[in-house]
């Protein structure tokens, strides 16, 4: 054979050999310059994805034969020390019993913990943020392309009662409380990694601490705003054939035309039920975090998807992983709240002439209306007929 093909040969073959892809078998290590501890080169095969063989832990328990005498110094232990103790625990190697009564407290290492850490400090931050200036960036571009949606022909300069003053004290009981929830969540979220870089930890821990008080006490307002509006407009947010044809007609952003609606459009009728579910299950989650360990719902509730979808959810949980799930999920529908309703804000203030009245004094022009709501504007306009005539 060609000696530079053999050369070339070896030289792959052993290439091969020494691939650490190939190490199936863990490298025997000496740990005797750490007594039997862990060394650099656990930590290192285990970063490198080897097996690594953890008897130097896991039988590493104490022994109390080698108790040390009850009378003499540190003899209380019964040969075993603490370290000993957790990773008898870690490796299941005891059953202990505590004499603490209350919930979660048997729990002593819980792993998933690290799993929930990377997670709400790596995709939830990183998507939930990029969601929302996502959004931003494309009402921005929205309203480059599309301007403000005006009133054709101008304002009549007749007005119409569009919400009463109940209505109007919903809606802002709602939208204040959100908003209020949304800004001091993000900074319990975001802090962290944003604001103490910038501002300091001394700066921070009041800031945190107070985001923290207005959160939790500001849900009670949001979750009364949310049944005050359900009760209000659920009857005019019932889907109808009408909506069909105003998603057809792109309703009204695209193009000039103005497609027919009654008091809530297709468009309102999306916002009314995003902003009721997810408020819903963001209340329920928040509920949950509000009184650890009282309130879990996610064993059961895995329970139910995989007896209707199939699927594998986990549903032995630990009490810790139920508070968890909750603040994951939380944070998630939380998110897709604020990207639904800062485009909800864009419509109701820059995004269209006329619209913002209907929420601030609750008189609209009438010829926004018959735009925007035509059949809705003659429900009432027949309404205050028959009241003149009667
Ligand atoms: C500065 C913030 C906000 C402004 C200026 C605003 C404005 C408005 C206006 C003008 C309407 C009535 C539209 C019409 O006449 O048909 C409306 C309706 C509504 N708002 Fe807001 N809103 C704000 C924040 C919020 C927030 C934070 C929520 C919920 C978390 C919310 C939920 C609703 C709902 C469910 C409706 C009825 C459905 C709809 O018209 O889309 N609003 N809002």
């Amino acid at each position: 054979m060609n000696l530079k093909i053999f050369s070339a040969v070896v030289f792959a073959l052993t290439t091969l050999l020494f691939n650490p892809g190939w190490a199936q078998e863990t490298p025997s290590v000496d740990r005797t310059s750490t007594g039997g501890a862990q060394t650099l080169e656990d930590i290192m095969a285990r970063q490198k994805q080897l097996e690594v063989d953890e008897s130097f832990r896991s039988e590493n328990l104490g022994d109390p034969a080698n108790a040390a005498p009850i009378t003499g110094p540190l003899g209380t232990q019964g040969g075993t020390s603490v370290a000993d103790d957790y990773r008898a625990i870690r490796y299941n190697k005891i059953d202990p019993s505590t004499q603490v009564r209350g919930p979660a407290v048997d729990v002593l290492i819980q792993d998933e913990g690290m799993d929930w850490l990377q997670l709400r400090e790596g995709p939830v931050l990183t998507y939930g943020g990029s969601a929302i200036l996502g959004i931003i960036l494309l009402l921005a571009l929205f309203y480059f392309i599309r301007g403000k949606i005006r009133i054709a022909g101008g304002p009549s300069g007749t007005k119409i009662e569009r919400f009463k003053a109940i209505e109007r004290f919903g809606h802002w009981l709602l939208a204040g409380s959100f908003i209020a929830l949304a800004l001091t969540g993000l900074i319990t979220l975001m802090g962290r990694s944003f604001l103490i870089p910038v501002i300091g930890h001394e700066a921070f821990s009041p800031l945190a601490i107070g985001s923290k008080w207005v959160h939790n006490n500001i849900a009670w307002a949001f979750m009364l705003g949310l049944v005050l509006t359900f009760v209000m407009w659920v009857a005019h947010n019932i889907p109808s054939k009408l909506d069909w044809q105003w998603i057809r007609q792109g309703g009204g952003f695209i193009g000039k035309g103005h497609p027919s609606a009654k008091k809530f459009n297709a468009g309102q009728k999306i916002v009314f039920w995003t902003v009721m579910v997810l408020g819903f299950s963001v209340s329920l989650s928040g509920l949950s975090l509000l009184f650890p360990f009282e309130m879990p719902m996610f064993a059961s509730t895995f329970e139910l998807v995989n007896s209707i979808l199939g699927t594998d959810f986990p549903t032995a949980l630990a009490p810790h992983e139920e508070m968890q799930y909750a603040n994951i999920w939380h944070s998630i529908v939380a998110f897709l709240m604020m990207v639904a309703i800062i485009a909800h804000i864009y419509i109701g203030t820059v995004g269209m002439e006329g619209a913002y009245e209907a929420m601030g004094n609750g008189q609209v022009d009438l010829e926004w209306a018959r735009q925007h709501h035509d059949l809705w504007v003659e429900e009432v306009q027949a309404k205050q007929g028959k009241g003149e005539s009667s």
